[in-house]
């Protein structure tokens, strides 16, 4: 299977579990997930500092994301102008749709993203690199995308090679009870499979730091989440 058929084959099975995947992200995450995209967007707007012209939201599934920047916005006083959902699934963006109002919606992928050179203050993409077939592209098109001083936030479920006793536990969860509960739920066998399967084949925060920097971030703050279960990662693109 050649990398653009693998890629369009992701992002059908997201076309296929989009009407369940908000109900099934809070029962799987037992609604910490929430928090997660809480804390994240806050720390990178914080980071950021000032009123944002641009934000994209990059693999945006239904728009969860967005919901929580237009919060961190609120919360720190700092307007966005612009707010743009990013996503190649037509029907997770549906869904998307319904449930943010305020935002501009592209059906796109995260390698070839169809905006100017430095369009963006802030760029987001939650749960989404995993499944980017060409990473380093992304984290490029990130760059080319981001203005000087722009922030780049990255909450991923991370592969923990070195395995503490907390790492097992995790390890036990997705792998085991996770599918479980997920095919229950989606009768979607394979796209809850997958989930850990790209989990334990993507990269260690050691290791999506590396590709950062090779494409010019400089790393503004790494923290694990839910001992690990999520990482968060904020990059500046340096002045
Ligand atoms: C696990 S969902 C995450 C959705 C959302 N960001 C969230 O936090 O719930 C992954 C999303 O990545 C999208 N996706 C898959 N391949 C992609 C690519 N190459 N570029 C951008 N998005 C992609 C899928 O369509 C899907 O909506």
């Amino acid at each position: 299977m050649t990398r653009t058929d693998k890629q369009q084959e992701i992002v059908e099975m997201f076309d296929h579990i989009s009407s369940t995947y908000d109900r099934l992200n809070r029962i799987l995450s037992f609604g910490v997930d929430r928090s997660w995209r809480r804390k994240g967007c806050l720390e990178a707007f914080k980071i950021f500092g000032k009123p944002c012209g641009t934000l994209l939201d990059v693999a945006s599934g239904t728009g969860d994301l967005m919901l929580f920047w237009r919060k961190a916005s609120c919360r720190l006083n700092l307007p966005i102008d612009r707010a743009i959902c990013i996503d190649p699934s037509a029907k997770m963006l549906d869904i998307a749709r319904k449930k943010v109002k305020d935002a501009e919606f592209l059906q796109h992928r995260a390698t070839d993203i169809p905006l100017e050179n430095a369009a963006a203050d802030l760029i987001s993409i939650s749960y989404g690199i995993r499944n980017v077939i060409e990473i380093d592209r992304a984290i490029g098109e990130f760059y080319r995308l981001l203005r000087p001083g722009g922030v780049l936030l990255i909450l991923e479920f991370m592969n923990h090679k070195k395995q503490t006793l907390s790492d097992r536990a995790v390890s036990l969860y997705l792998f085991k009870i996770l599918p479980a509960i997920g095919r229950l739920f989606s009768r979607d066998r394979r796209a809850y499979a997958y989930l850990p399967a790209s989990i334990e084949r993507f990269l260690t925060a050691e290791e999506l730091c590396e590709k950062l920097k090779k494409n010019g971030f400089e790393i503004a703050q790494v923290k694990d989440e839910t001992f690990g279960v999520s990482t968060r990662f904020i990059a500046r693109k340096p002045l």
